[in-house]
């Protein structure tokens, strides 16, 4: 069912009413030898998240998928990711919308609790996936879902989502879409400046994190972030550098 979504991106738009997943078709179009793809659904029903868990994709969304072929090693595919989570808070801003980027990639708006208590709610996520050699990847797709035009009840209440159009109003996907990849193809022809790009809207520096990462549990400060994406966390005892994982804002 794709049809022509009429973008003026500088990437193929393929859009599909439904489809099981936008990560999962873009890899299928991976195998076709394609690259510089955007796969864009209105609802996914088979949406998935990071760590294997199910992604509610509802009709309203910005379900999308990039599929790219940069020459890097896969050590520096996380500036992609951050690239991306940058391209939707610039995007979630110009629609109005107070977005920041908890590390590594997830957009959050803050608000409060029923307790009147600080919170920071999920606007966007981003599973990024890759294939290739130690020296060179094949090919990246970077999937980003946004809480777009959804109605916050059809998405899990334990989540805490945000909402675009709860935030700032209903707003035109497809100019929306067309800003992410605008953001997202500038960034990703000039890696190193998606650091202080990052940095400009993070929540996480200057916030006591944990860290679930594969090597254990980190606790601390986090201080900085380094290229391609590495968080700098002061336990008290060193700087320890993370790679990789699960961050909960502790205060
Ligand atoms: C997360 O767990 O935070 C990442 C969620 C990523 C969801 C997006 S929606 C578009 C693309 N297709 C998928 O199946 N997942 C990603």
């Amino acid at each position: 069912d794709a049809v022509e979504y009429g973008l003026d991106a500088p990437f193929d738009v393929e859009f599909h009413d439904s489809i099981p997943s936008t990560n999962a078709r873009a890899r299928d179009l991976a195998d076709e030898g394609r690259a510089d793809v955007a796969v864009l659904a209105d609802e996914q029903t088979g949406g998935r998240g990071r760590l294997d868990r199910e992604w509610s994709s509802p009709s309203g969304g910005v379900w999308l998928s990039v599929l790219v072929r940069p020459d890097v090693p896969p050590a520096r595919v996380p500036a992609f990711t951050l690239a991306a989570a940058v391209a939707v808070a610039r995007a979630a801003r110009e629609a109005g919308v107070d977005a920041r980027i908890k590390w590594p990639n997830d957009v959050v708006v803050p608000g409060e609790d029923a307790q009147g208590d600080e919170i920071e709610r999920k606007l966007s996520g981003i599973l990024t996936e890759m294939e290739g050699e130690a020296d060179r990847v094949s090919w990246v797709i970077v999937g980003m879902g946004i809480n777009a035009n959804v109605d916050p009840d059809d998405l899990p209440s334990e989540a805490r989502p945000a909402t675009l159009s709860a935030e700032a109003g209903t707003v035109d996907r497809r100019l929306f879409t067309q800003r992410v990849l605008e953001e997202f193809d500038e960034l990703r022809g000039d890696p190193e400046s998606v650091i202080p790009a990052w940095r400009e809207y993070a929540t996480t520096l200057g916030k006591r994190v944990r860290v679930d990462t594969p090597g254990g549990e980190v606790v601390g400060d986090a201080v900085d972030i380094e290229f391609p994406g590495t968080l700098v966390v002061d336990t008290g005892d060193e700087r320890v550098t993370v790679a990789a994982g699960d961050c909960e804002h502790l205060r």
